[in-house]
C-alpha cells in the first residue's frame, strides 16, 4: 500500500483497507510514541503546522509525533503573527509551506480550506480540521481508541451525542464508522441535528443509523458513548447558542444504566458535557483516547512522508 506524498482532506479519501493499515502501524508504533523506543525513521525531515485555530492536542500530538520519529517541525499556533494579519492569502501562506517543509498540517476555520491548501500544494497536506467540515485524523485516533479499549469496531452500537451539526469530529466519525459497519445512534438537540449531506451518505451507503431524542433512552444499549462539546465559536448567533448551552451533561447517574463495558470518549476539550466525577469512574477512556493521537498520527506521517516504517 503506498501512501507516499498522499493528501488527507476527509476520512473518505481513505478506503477501509487504507484504515486498517494506518491503524495497524500505529499499534507498532506504541514503544516509540510511549518513549520507550527511539525512532531515527523521518530523520531530516520537516513538517509545516499551520494553525488558524486553537487547538491543543492536535497540534502538540502531531509536533509529538514527528519528533518521536526524530523529524522536526516549524509553523504556527495564531496566524496573529504572521502575514496573514497584512492581508496574505491562505493560498500563498500555503506556497510558502511548501518551500520550507516537505509537508503541511492545516487547521482552518472555514471549510474546505484543508482542499484549497491540498490544490494550491505539491507537498501532502493533512487536514487537522477545517471549520464544521471535516478532521480525518482525529477520527483515525478515534478508531483506534475503539480498537485498543474494544477489540474491534463493526460490532458496536455507538452514540455520538452533543452538537452533530457544527462538529467537524462526528461528520468524519460517521463516515468511517458506516464504512466498518458499526451501528451508529445520533443524539442532538433539534438545531444540532447531523448534517443531511451527512445523512444522505449513511442511506446511500446502507449505513446502520438512527436518531434519538433522549440520551438516557439509549445508554443502556450503548457501547461507546462518544460526546462531543458544543460548538460555541460557530454559532452565527450567539443567542441561538445560549438556547442549546448545557443541553445535555454525562455524570455518573446517567450511566449508572450503562453496560459495565461502556467507553465513553471525546474529542476534548470538554467544557461541561462530562461532569469531572466520570473522569475516575470505569468507563471514562478520552484521556487514553487524546494520547492514541500520538501513535497514529506517528503512521500516517511515516506513511506520507517516509517508508512507513517506525
Ligand atoms: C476537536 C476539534 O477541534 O474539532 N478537538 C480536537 O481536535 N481534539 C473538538 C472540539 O473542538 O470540540
Amino acid at each position: 500500500m503506498d501512501f507516499t506524498g498522499r493528501d488527507l482532506v476527509s476520512i473518505r479519501d481513505l478506503s477501509k483497507d487504507d484504515i486498517l493499515f494506518i491503524l495497524d502501524l500505529a499499534a507498532k508504533a506504541m514503544p516509540v510514541a510511549r518513549g520507550d523506543r527511539r525512532s531515527r525513521a523521518l530523520d531530516g525531515r520537516i513538517l509545516a503546522t499551520l494553525f488558524f485555530e486553537p487547538s491543543t492536542r492536535t497540534r502538540l500530538s502531531f509536533e509529538t509525533a514527528m519528533q518521536r520519529l526524530g523529524g522536526s517541525v516549524i509553523g504556527f499556533s495564531d496566524a496573529s503573527g504572521t502575514s496573514v494579519t497584512k492581508g496574505e492569502t491562505l493560498a500563498d501562506t500555503v506556497r510558502m509551506a511548501e518551500s520550507y517543509a516537505d509537508a503541511i498540517v492545516l487547521r482552518h476555520p472555514y471549510e474546505g480550506a484543508a482542499k484549497l491548501a491540498a490544490d494550491f500544494s505539491s507537498k501532502p497536506v493533512i487536514n487537522a480540521g477545517d471549520g464544521a467540515g471535516q478532521h480525518p485524523t482525529q477520527t483515525l485516533l478515534d478508531l483506534f481508541t475503539i480498537r485498543m479499549e474494544k477489540g474491534e469496531i463493526a460490532e458496536n452500537n455507538i452514540v455520538l451525542v452533543g452538537d452533530l451539526k457544527y462538529g467537524r469530529t462526528v461528520h468524519s466519525l460517521s463516515y468511517a464508522l458506516s464504512l466498518f459497519g458499526a451501528s451508529i445512534t445520533l443524539v442532538a438537540p433539534p438545531t444540532l441535528q447531523m448534517p443531511p449531506e451527512v445523512l444522505s451518505h449513511l442511506r446511500e451507503t446502507g449505513g446502520r443509523f438512527n436518531q434519538a431524542e433522549s440520551l438516557e433512552s439509549v445508554i443502556p444499549g450503548a457501547d461507546v458513548l462518544y460526546v462531543t462539546r458544543i460548538q460555541k465559536e460557530r454559532f452565527p448567533d450567539p443567542e441561538e447558542y445560549r438556547k442549546v448551552e448545557g443541553a445535555f451533561r454525562v455524570d455518573n447517574a446517567l450511566l449508572a444504566n450503562a453496560k459495565r463495558s461502556l467507553i465513553v470518549m471525546h474529542p476534548l476539550p470538554r467544557v461541561t458535557e462530562i461532569a469531572p466525577e466520570v473522569d475516575s469512574g470505569p468507563h471514562c477512556r478520552y484521556f487514553n483516547q487524546a494520547f492514541y493521537g500520538v501513535p497514529v498520527r506517528m503512521a500516517l506521517l511515516s506513511l506520507i512522508l517516509g517508508k512507513g516504517e517506525i
